[in-house]
């Protein structure tokens, strides 16, 4: 079932709390004004999921929570927001007070079964070590019928770049044939999908 890299939970725990360390030194990096043509395609991204008033989302790798602002424009009920840097949720809760954050990897997220109806993993794929756990647990957390967006918004070409420079690994955005073997094992089948070169979205739905 799994065809993501194996890790022992050492190694998983260490690369985690040295990007939690890391992102935390980083707050200010993701503070507006945001490149040219991010906010328009952040836009597009949220969009991509159809949120619903009154849906329940979670925004997983929030980091400074630049999306959390364009979710709210769709009333959801609530927006919860995960990341393994605490001092960028608190960076996030001072201007976005009405967002749930809780620090923690999102393999190891508590919500509720199936209480989610959106998941939204913007620049952050590349980022989860422990992919196994954290699709098994998203899977687990989302309704039937839920949509999980995964995307960057300069592109997956972008994670070539941040290699050089990441003192931990990072992966590659997966093309969609690919993503499709990856990701259906855990019940997501494969609804639109952008690669565009400076736009990557996937959005996928939940199957019942
Ligand atoms: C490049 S930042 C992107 C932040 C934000 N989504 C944005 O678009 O500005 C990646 C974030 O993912 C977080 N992260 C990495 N692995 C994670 C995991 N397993 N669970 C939750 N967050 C994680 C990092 O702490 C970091 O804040």
């Amino acid at each position: 079932m799994n065809a993501y890299k194996r890790r022992t939970d050492e190694e998983i725990q260490r690369i985690n709390r040295l990007q939690g360390d890391f992102f935390s030194e980083l707050i200010h990096v993701f503070d507006p004004p945001l490149p040219e043509g991010v906010p328009e395609r952040l836009k597009k991204i949220v969009a991509s999921a159809r949120i619903a008033k009154g849906d329940v989302v979670l925004d997983v790798g929030t980091g400074t929570g630049i999306l959390i602002p364009l979710i709210q424009e769709y009333e959801p009920e609530a927006v919860y927001a995960c990341d393994l840097s605490e001092a960028m949720l608190a960076h996030l809760q001072e201007q976005y007070p009405y967002a749930k954050t809780i620090a923690a990897a999102v393999r190891d997220l508590t919500l509720p079964d199936q209480s989610m109806d959106v998941v939204f993993l913007n620049a952050c794929y590349p980022n989860i070590v422990d992919k196994h756990r954290g699709f098994v647990n998203i899977s687990r957390m989302m309704k039937q019928g839920g949509r999980m967006v995964i995307s960057h918004p300069m592109g997956k070409s972008f994670i070539g770049f941040l290699k050089n420079k990441s003192p931990f690994p990072l992966d590659d955005f997966p093309e969609k044939p690919e993503a499709k073997t990856l990701l259906e094992p855990y019940g997501f089948d494969i609804i639109e999908f952008v690669d565009e070169e400076k736009l990557y979205i996937m959005v996928t739905k939940k199957r019942g």
